[in-house]
This record gives structure tokens, C-alpha cells and sequence, in this order.
């Protein structure tokens, strides 16, 4: 399956939920998209530890409010076309997917100096708040204390462990996590890597590919979902 890379993030600004309606227009079901906590506790969706790049603020995301956030333009810096598009909250980016047919990887982001314990509760809260069908949901992260709090708060939602490693040695370290997939930094994945990742029974997802004329060889490993910035590519 083709899965878009924060929301469809060369097509809208990227983690925004204008971005997850290009998805669904695109004709894709599934969506990729980054998480991390407010300064008062509340899950949004963004990636960058600091709010420069993508949007008009400046400093950590980290020590905003919610509704310090919710005063920024997340959508200029990508095209004039987007201004005024805001940095979504968890749950209004689950009840996008849920109102456009979208089912969401969520990744886990901890960033520098990040406490796993209460990001993970809290996401565990959004979740049970709004009822978001398990089956729509898996939940990734590089960290693997991140994946191990999803497994102890919610387990019942698939897991994912996200990856850059040169070796697959990080396959032995996994294993108490029970993990439904692991997703690797395309540019890393070897036929050997692939082998041993499937071997194991995991479900095979990479990130991220923006080339089609590349897709082949990664069918021929057995990869299982591509992660890509432009849906409409592929
Ligand atoms: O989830 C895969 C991919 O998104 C990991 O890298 O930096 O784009 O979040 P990043
Ligand atoms: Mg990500």
C-alpha cells in the first residue's frame, strides 16, 4: 500500500490536515503523521522539535501552549494557497481520518529531552476519548521506550518500530515488543535486511520514497507499504 508521509507532505504543508484531505484525494487510505505534546499537555501533530521551519512562530513546540500554537500560520511557509492553516490537535487529525476514510500510522516523536511515560499516556487518552477503531491505528516510533509504553497502555493497537540502522541487529532487541511492522529508511534497505525483517514475520514498510521508477525493486524484497511525500506519484 501506499501510505502518505506526513499527510502528503509534497502536495500540502506537511503534518496539517489540509494535507490529510490531499491524501484522501489522492486515492490512498493510509497517512503517516508525527506527534508530540504541547507545554500543556495536549497532542498535536507536528515533526520538528522547533517551530520555525513550518510555521511563522519560533522556539520549541514544546514550550507552547495549545493555544499559543493555535495563533500560527502552519500553512504560508508551503504555498501562499495554504495560509492560515493551523498545527492540528490528535484529535482533530483522528477525526479527519475518521471523516475522510483514513486509516493513521501515528508516530511517536521524541525529540531531545521528551518524557515517553506521559507523551504516551496521553496519547492513550486522546484515543480512548474519541473510541478511534483499533484496527484504523498503528503506532510507530523510532524509540523503542515509546513502543514498549504503547504495548503496556495500549495494547491492543498495532505497533511499528521505525528504523535507520546499517545492520538488522536491533531484531534481537526487539522481540519483547511484539511488534506488527518494522519501517525502514529506504535508503538502507538491502535484499538481506528485507529477508531477515520478513523473515520474522514482520510487516515490511519504508521511508521515504518519492521515486516509482524504484518501486519494483523494493516489491521484489517483499516490502509491504511505501511511505511517500507525493501519493499521486505512484
Ligand atoms: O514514519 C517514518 C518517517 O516519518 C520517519 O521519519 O523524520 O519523517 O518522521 P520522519
Ligand atoms: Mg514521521
Amino acid at each position: 500500500m501506499i501510505v502518505g508521509h506526513r499527510g502528503a507532505a509534497a502536495l500540502a504543508p506537511e503534518n496539517t490536515l489540509a494535507g490529510l484531505n490531499k491524501a484522501a484525494d489522492s486515492g490512498i487510505h493510509w497517512i503517516e503523521i508525527d506527534t508530540q505534546l504541547t507545554a500543556d499537555g495536549i497532542p498535536v501533530i507536528f515533526h520538528d522539535e522547533t517551530l520555525e521551519r513550518c510555521t511563522n512562530g519560533s522556539g520549541k513546540l514544546a514550550s507552547h501552549t495549545l493555544s499559543e500554537l493555535k495563533q500560527l500560520d502552519a500553512g504560508s511557509w508551503f504555498d501562499g494557497a495554504f495560509a492560515g492553516e493551523k498545527i492540528p490537535t490528535l484529535e482533530e487529525a483522528l477525526q479527519t481520518c475518521l471523516d475522510k476514510d483514513l486509516f493513521m500510522n501515528l508516530e511517536i516523536k521524541i525529540h531531545h529531552d521528551v518524557q515517553v511515560v506521559p507523551l504516551v499516556k496521553k496519547i492513550s487518552d486522546v484515543l480512548k476519548s474519541i473510541d478511534f477503531p483499533n484496527e484504523r491505528l498503528l503506532l510507530s516510533s523510532f524509540s523503542k521506550h515509546a513502543v514498549e509504553q504503547c504495548k503496556t497502555l495500549l495494547p491492543d493497537i498495532r505497533r511499528g518500530y521505525i528504523t535507520e540502522e546499517k545492520s538488522t541487529e536491533y531484531l534481537n532487541e526487539i522481540e519483547h515488543l511484539s511488534l506488527f511492522s518494522v519501517h525502514v529508511n529506504q535508503e538502507m534497505l538491502t535484499s538481506d535486511m528485507a529477508k531477515s525483517i520478513t523473515d520474522k514475520g514482520y510487516t515490511l514498510n519504508i521511508w521515504t520514497l518519492n521515486d516509482p521508477d524504484k518501486l519494483n525493486d523494493f516489491i521484489q524484497m517483499k516490502v509491504d507499504n511505501v511511505i511517500t511525500d507525493n501519493p499521486e506519484l505512484f
